[in-house]
């Protein structure tokens, strides 16, 4: 592997590749710390994915070591080192029509989820726009699409909406396309507030949704709401869940994801001490999402 002071490119290609189940926590630390995109290589069968990205040359030595302990600082069985992230130098920065002709638009079913500089001829497909430099709400993992099938199956026009952990605001971008009225987001990450501002000026929706930077808290505000989606993690969930269905309109649609599995059980305990034994569940990868029908 190359040494820092060793480069001489302008630019240098950093790659790496790691378990699926963490790839976007990952990406997200990279956007955060790093750089501003980066190109992802799923290989069909495969339990890793990889990823690239690109670096202008006089960055700081050390982010490598940063980006390898912070890899390993993820509660995973993987076992990552320094010398699995490759350095190469790339003499010009033709990389960024090279990132740019590597992302394909994600089509799931009436939706496609495609960056700016990507066109879709046909007209009947919801368009969601999003920069790839928005980690969270790329629509590639699991717990996004089977929200996005919720959503997609259950929200009728003219539904009020939350859109708990909104992340870049494609969940809530979504329900304004699909005529939901009353569209309200928050994520206690003010970055991703910042994000989600910016995808719905490109999505032309930004009469319709407003963020808040906070949690559960911000949907209380101006509760009912007529379908309620959080996109988080287990934990989260469970300590959050009576607050959300108590922030859900009886007859109401209440979506939970970011779930393995393996939480179905803790989930369903949940939901039956609340009195809420009417839910189906879908599943994608390995991940699972419930729509609670309250
Ligand atoms: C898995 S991402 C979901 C992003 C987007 N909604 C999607 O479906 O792709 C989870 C988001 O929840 C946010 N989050 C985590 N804990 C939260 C909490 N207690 N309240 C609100 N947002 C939270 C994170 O900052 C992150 O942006």
């Amino acid at each position: 592997m190359q040494n820092d002071s060793e480069r001489t490119g302008k630019y240098i290609e950093v790659s790496l590749a790691v378990p699926k189940s963490i790839d976007e926590i990952v990406c997200n630390y990279i956007i955060e710390n790093l750089a501003s995109g980066l190109i992802l290589e799923d290989e069909e069968g495969s339990d890793l994915i990889g990823i690239k990205f690109y670096l202008p040359d006089n960055i700081p030595p050390g982010f490598q070591k940063e980006l390898y302990q912070y890899i390993n600082s993820i509660e995973s069985d993987f076992e990552f080192s320094e010398n699995s992230i490759r350095l190469k130098d790339v003499p010009d920065i033709e990389w960024v029509q090279f990132f740019r002709d590597s992302i394909q638009p994600i089509f799931l079913d009436d939706v496609v989820i495609r960056p700016p500089w990507v066109s879709i001829p046909n007209k009947d497909y919801i368009d969601l726009i999003i920069e790839p430099k928005m980690a969270f709400g790329t629509g590639r993992h699991e717990s996004t699409r089977l929200c996005i099938r919720a959503i997609q199956k259950h929200l009728k026009e003219g539904d009020s909406f939350f859109d708990l952990g909104c992340g870049n605001g494609i969940l809530s971008v979504l329900a304004a396309k699909k005529k939901a009225t009353r569209v309200k987001g928050a994520d206690i990450d003010p970055i991703a507030i910042d994000n989600a501002w910016e995808t719905i000026v490109i999505n032309n929706v930004a009469e319709k949704i407003e963020y808040e930077t906070g949690s559960v808290e911000i949907a209380e505000k101006e509760k009912p709401y007529d379908f309620f989606v959080a996109n988080i993690i287990k934990e989260t969930i469970l300590e959050l869940y009576d607050r959300i269905d108590n922030c859900t309109k009886p007859g109401g649609i209440i979506v939970l994801s970011g779930l393995l599995a393996k939480d179905e059980g803790p989930i369903v305990s949940k939901l039956k001490k609340c009195g809420r034994d009417s839910y189906e569940i879908i599943n994608e990868g390995g991940w699972i999402a419930f729509t609670v029908f309250k």
